[in-house]
Formats: structure tokens, C-alpha cells, sequence
């Protein structure tokens, strides 16, 4: 897979206003990719409408939907009304939705259904606790994380799907994993994905997230099954965001 993604998570950050300077500089600087990069970002959903008015070469995603519709769920936006908004992916069960929202696999599948109904491409995202590596159980919690999630979302009519691998100690951190072990993650997240899927998991882009800068995108993205990156505090300004596309792009 020669494409990339570089995805920008803002989490519950910039206001409409911070949105709009940041995705017009954005787009004056798509010229600048040479290869095949897709920039999608994601600002918190009062911003959606904003980010995608700037054009279809942005790629907007939802932090987040609900599994339901629509109903008796305040607070909550579907993935419908995201969809309306503008977005064309939505993240699915970041670590900060798992750890302080309790957000369940078995949520995260009702996500996924959710979003394919509304058109939206799922970004699933695993990743482990540092004890959890500690313990030697990186590829058990990512494979259980993905099963949980996709294994009847796949078992189905299958739906469009990104998943990225963003280790939780590696998360707003500055420590990453050695992109070979990084890689070795991602080789088991390709295989699990490749027995869930009956014409396989080529199609599917993974992406790595977890403290990526400009000055280590590239090394992951020459790993054999890293297609992307999923970037939070990096995405926060326009040039480092700019500058990790350059890289993925070079
Ligand atoms: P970070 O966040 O790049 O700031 O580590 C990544 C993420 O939470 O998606």
C-alpha cells in the first residue's frame, strides 16, 4: 500500500474560529505533498462543519459517535448527525473514551456498525496499558481489543475500516515504542485482521499513534504494515502538522 494517512486528533481543542485559520493554511499547503497522503482531521464536533467547509481535500472525522441513531440519549451525537456535519470518518474508542468514559468493545462494535450505516469510515483504535506490555501482553490485549470490536462488523457485510495501534504509555508521552516493535504490533493486528476477513486485510490501513512528531513519522510509516499516523498534540499547530505530512508524503 503506497498511500498514507495523517490523521490530527485535537481532542477538546480550538474553537470554530482556531478551525477555520488552521484548515484554511492547511489546505494552502496540500500543494506542498508529493505522494499519496490523505490529511484528515479531527476537531471536537462543534468544528466539523468548519473543517469540512474548507473542501473535500481535508478528510474530517468525529472524535466520536453513539452506537444508537437517534433516541433519548442526551448529550450524545450519531453518526448520522456527524455524517450532516461534514465528516466522512469518525475515530472509534480511543484510549481517553475507554479510560475515562468506560468505553467497552462491545460499544465500540455497536460504533462501527453505526458509522458504516451513516457512511462514515471507522478509525479503530487498540492499544495496551503500560503494565499490559509489562506483563508481555501487547498482542493479546490488541487482537481481544480488535475482536471485540470488528469480529462481527467483519463477519457481515463488511464496512470500510482504519484501525491504529496507539499504545497508552506512548500517548501524550513523548516515549514511543522502536518502530520495529511498533511494526511487530502492527504484523499481528494485519494477521488478526486477515482471519477475520475473507478476502483479507490488505484494504484495511493501519495507522500508529502515540507521540508522533515530524522527526519520527518517517520511521514508522517504512515499516512494512504502518500505512499512517494518528498525531494529537503534533496536530495542534499547523506547521508540525504540515510538516509530519511532508514527511509521509516524501
Ligand atoms: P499524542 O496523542 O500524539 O499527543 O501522543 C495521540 C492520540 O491520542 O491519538
Amino acid at each position: 500500500m503506497n498511500k498514507r494517512w495523517v490523521v490530527g486528533n485535537w481532542k477538546l481543542n480550538k474553537t470554530c474560529a482556531e478551525a477555520r485559520a488552521f484548515t484554511e493554511g492547511l489546505r494552502a499547503q496540500l500543494q506542498s505533498l508529493a505522494g499519496d497522503v490523505t490529511c484528515i482531521i479531527a476537531p471536537p464536533f462543534t468544528a466539523l462543519q468548519t473543517v469540512a467547509s474548507a473542501g473535500p481535500d481535508v478528510g474530517v472525522a468525529a472524535q466520536n459517535i453513539y452506537g444508537q441513531d437517534a433516541g433519548a440519549f442526551t448529550g450524545e451525537i450519531s453518526a448520522p448527525l456527524a455524517a450532516e456535519a461534514g465528516a466522512r470518518y469518525t475515530l472509534v474508542g480511543h484510549s481517553e473514551r475507554r479510560a475515562l468514559f468506560h468505553e467497552t468493545d462491545g460499544q465500540c462494535a455497536q460504533k462501527l456498525t453505526a458509522a458504516a450505516r451513516a457512511g462514515l469510515c471507522p478509525i479503530l483504535c487498540v492499544g495496551e496499558s503500560a503494565q499490559d506490555r509489562a506483563q508481555g501482553r501487547t498482542a493479546q490485549v490488541v487482537e481481544q481489543q480488535l475482536e471485540g470490536a470488528c469480529g462481527r462488523y467483519l463477519q457481515g457485510q463488511e464496512g470500510p475500516l482504519m484501525v491504529a495501534y496507539e499504545p497508552i504509555w506512548a500517548i501524550g508521552t513523548g516515549h514511543t515504542p522502536a518502530p520495529e516493535d511498533a511494526q511487530a504490533v502492527h504484523a499481528v493486528l494485519h494477521q488478526a485482521l486477515g482471519a477475520l476477513m475473507p478476502q483479507g486485510a490488505a484494504a484495511v490501513p493501519l495507522l500508529y499513534g502515540g507521540s508522533v512528531t515530524a522527526d519520527n513519522a518517517a520511521a514508522f510509516v517504512s515499516q512494512r504494515h504502518i500505512h499512517g499516523v494518528l498525531v494529537g498534540g503534533a496536530s495542534l499547530t499547523l506547521q508540525s502538522f504540515v510538516r509530519i505530512a511532508q514527511v509521509l508524503s516524501a
